[in-house]
Order: C-alpha cells, then structure tokens, then sequence
C-alpha cells in the first residue's frame, strides 16, 4: 500500500511501468533503490560485474580510494558513466562518482589541495586560502572526471593531535574559524562544479586521539548546548551557502539520541539537521560497515537502519561489490515489505536526483 501511493513522486517513465502494490515487480523497485547506494571496488581494474549492475541501474554512485586511483582512472570513469546511460535508472542525470579529496594528507586523487584544513586555517587570510582549496579540490576531481567531493570537514577540533587535528583534517579550534573556510570551500568547490559534502554531523570535533569510528563505537558526552552553540555553527552556515550533501557521524552523541549514533538517527537526521537547521539537501552515511555499528547487523540490515531514520544515500565503502548489492537487496525487500516507507523513500530519491541535476556526465 505505501508503495503505490509513492508513485506520484516518480519520474514519468517509471510511473509508466507502475501497476498496483501488490504487483510492484522488483525489478522496478531496485531502480530507484539504486539511486540510493554508493558502490566501492578493490584495485585499478572494476570487476565486471559492477558494469553489469550499473546497466541494470542498481548502482547510484562509486567511491574511489587511493588503490583504485591509476593513470587510466579518467577512462575507467568515463566507461561508468556511458554504461550508466544504457540503464533504465539514468534520467538524464550522472552517477555520482565521489571520493575524499579533503586536502594535506587526505587526498585520494593527484592534484590539490596541497594544503590541510588546519594549515588553511592558520593561513594570513583563511576565507581566501579556503576557496583556492575548494577550487583546488574541484580541479583534481575534475581532471579524473568525478563529480562529488566527500569534504570539507566541518569538525571543530577540541585538543592539538586529537582525532581531527592529527591529520589535520580541521579547519580550527573555534566555530568562526571553522564556519569561515567550511562555507568558502563549499562555495568554491560547488560554484565549480562539484558536489561538495560537509561532514561528519553534528561534528568530530570533540573525539580524543584514539575515538575512531571506523574501528570501533565511540561516545561523545558533549552537552546538546555546546553541541549546538560550537559544532553546528558551521554546518549551520555551509547550509545557508547552499550546501549539496550532508555526511553524518556514527558517533553516539547521548545529550540527543542514547541509542542510535547520528547516521542512525531519526532525531539528529530528521529532528535536528532538517527540521531545526532546515537542511533540504541530499544525506549520506559514513562507511556502512564502520567498527562503530558493530551492534546494528549486518552492513544491510544497518542499510535499513540508516534508510528508515531519514539517511538518502548509504555508501558501501568495503570495496566489495557484493556488499552494495546487498545493500540494494535489502533495500528492495524493506520497501517491498513496508518496513520502509515509500513516501518517505520517493522523498528521498526525488532530493538525490535535484543534486545529480547539478552535474553533467
Ligand atoms: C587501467 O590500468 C590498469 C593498470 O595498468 C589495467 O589493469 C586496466 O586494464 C586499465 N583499464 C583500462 C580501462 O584501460
Ligand atoms: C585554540 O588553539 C589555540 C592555539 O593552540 C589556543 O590558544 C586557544 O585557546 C584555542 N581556543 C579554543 C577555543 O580552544
Ligand atoms: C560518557 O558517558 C557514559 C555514560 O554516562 C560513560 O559510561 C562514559 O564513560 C562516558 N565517556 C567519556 C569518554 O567520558
Ligand atoms: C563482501 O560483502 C559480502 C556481503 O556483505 C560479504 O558476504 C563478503 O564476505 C564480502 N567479501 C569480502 C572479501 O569482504
């Protein structure tokens, strides 16, 4: 019953194909799901299989990482992307094809930012320095042909050499600071071009040197007024620039939500970013198979988790193909069995395919 009463949401050619709920096929549902996921792959060469999932249009986007990063890495893009316009899920607008191209160490691609966040941050004129890495960053994806950037953080580091600050991955100690260079790099970055993605909601900025949530949970007792008057702030001004994405944190954050870490959080997902900072744009999950949501399932069942407490986009990270197709599976079966909503789905879908429209394949 959810599901048919989605359809009003979808693109004419699908509506096309849609009959009642109860005869929904699957093959229909897993091409808006695809929308939905970010496929990873070990090695220079993609597996053919994932060619054949992108034709199929169950595949929504491709992280890349340094061991995939070779010299024919443009044409290897440029073969998903005309791959993609034979599938039935393309609608005119691209894969995303993302990376983290932060600046400093954290860089996947050749090409800028040479400069970290923390030394723009200490540069003589950060705004200015921020948008030369914004336009740094949108320059190295482009010349791989990439279209999304999995940055700026927009963390706000507490301790010299803690988490954020020992690579330095954070702009500065301070909100200002912070809410300066993050919303010129966005700017910059997006007015280029490309997606640009702020992370990780409501913020890092207060985990210890070891607090890693790709190995393991992490708790941040911080209070939801400091978390709000300090973290956010600069979220709260990249939005205001016209942010595209918004990347949250599996850190478990108790002054909001003791349950659920925040890219399993209705409340901070639905309650905080969207409703009370009124963020339109796309949301996207952290690594699915982190060490942090080690309580939650499987890499699918957390899929689930993330889908229905308001996440868009899940990012299958493992670089294993078979992981985001259990993903897309899993996501298939919760609509198809009302687990998920559709409604809230189709909203979904419809948000992604607004910032896909941004870019041209
Ligand atoms: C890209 O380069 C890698 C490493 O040399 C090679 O294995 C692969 O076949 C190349 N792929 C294409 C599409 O040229
Ligand atoms: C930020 O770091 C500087 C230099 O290490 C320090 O002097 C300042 O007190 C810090 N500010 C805050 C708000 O922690
Ligand atoms: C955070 O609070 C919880 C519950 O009150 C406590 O168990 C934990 O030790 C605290 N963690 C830190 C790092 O203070
Ligand atoms: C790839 O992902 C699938 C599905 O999650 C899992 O069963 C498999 O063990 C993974 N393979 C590797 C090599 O990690």
């Amino acid at each position: 019953m959810k599901w048919s009463t989605a359809s009003k949401f979808l693109l004419p050619f699908l509506i096309s194909t849609a009959h009642s709920a109860s005869s929904v096929p699957s093959d229909y549902v897993s091409v808006q799901v695809g929308y939905h996921v970010v496929f990873s792959y070990p090695g220079l060469q993609p597996p053919t299989h994932l060619f054949d999932l992108i034709k199929e249009g169950k595949v929504g986007g491709i992280i890349l990482f340094g061991e995939n990063v070779g010299n024919n890495l443009s044409t290897i893009v440029d073969q998903f992307q005309s791959t993609y316009k034979e599938s039935p899920s393309y609608a005119g607008t691209p894969l995303l094809i993302m990376t983290d191209q932060e600046g400093g160490e954290v860089r996947r691609l050749p090409g800028g930012p040479d400069m970290s966040a923390k030394q723009v941050g200490q540069s003589s004129d950060p705004q200015d320095a921020a948008t030369q890495a914004g336009n740094a960053a949108a320059g190295a994806l482009q010349a791989d042909h990439l279209n999304a950037n999995l940055a700026p953080v927009l963390d706000v580091y507490r301790q010299a050499g803690d988490f954020d600050d020992q690579f330095g991955r954070s702009f500065g100690n301070t909100s200002s600071l912070v809410s300066t260079c993050g919303s010129a790099f966005v700017s910059a970055q997006q007015s280029a071009g490309v997606i640009a993605t702020a992370k990780h909601f409501p913020g890092l900025g207060a985990a210890g040197t070891n607090q890693d949530t790709d190995e393991e949970p992490v708790t941040l007792n911080v209070t939801l007024n400091e978390l709000r008057s300090v973290d956010e702030v600069p979220f709260t001004k990249a939005i205001a620039t016209g942010l595209d994405m918004v990347m949250h944190s599996w850190a478990l954050y108790p002054a909001l939500d003791s349950t659920y870490p925040s890219g399993l959080s209705q409340k901070w997902i639905q309650g905080e970013l969207r409703a009370r900072l009124g963020f339109t744009g796309v949301t996207i999950t952290d690594a699915i198979e982190a060490g942090a949501l080690e309580a939650f399932g499987t890499d699918a069942e957390r899929a689930v988790l993330a889908s229905q407490a308001g996440m868009d986009m899940i990012l299958a990270s493992a670089r294993n193909v078979t992981q985001g197709e259990s993903v897309v599976d899993a996501l298939v079966s919760a609509l198809n069995d009302g687990t998920l909503s559709g409604d809230s789905f189709s909203e979904a879908t419809n948000r992604i395919l607004a910032v896909r429209k941004k870019v041209t394949a």
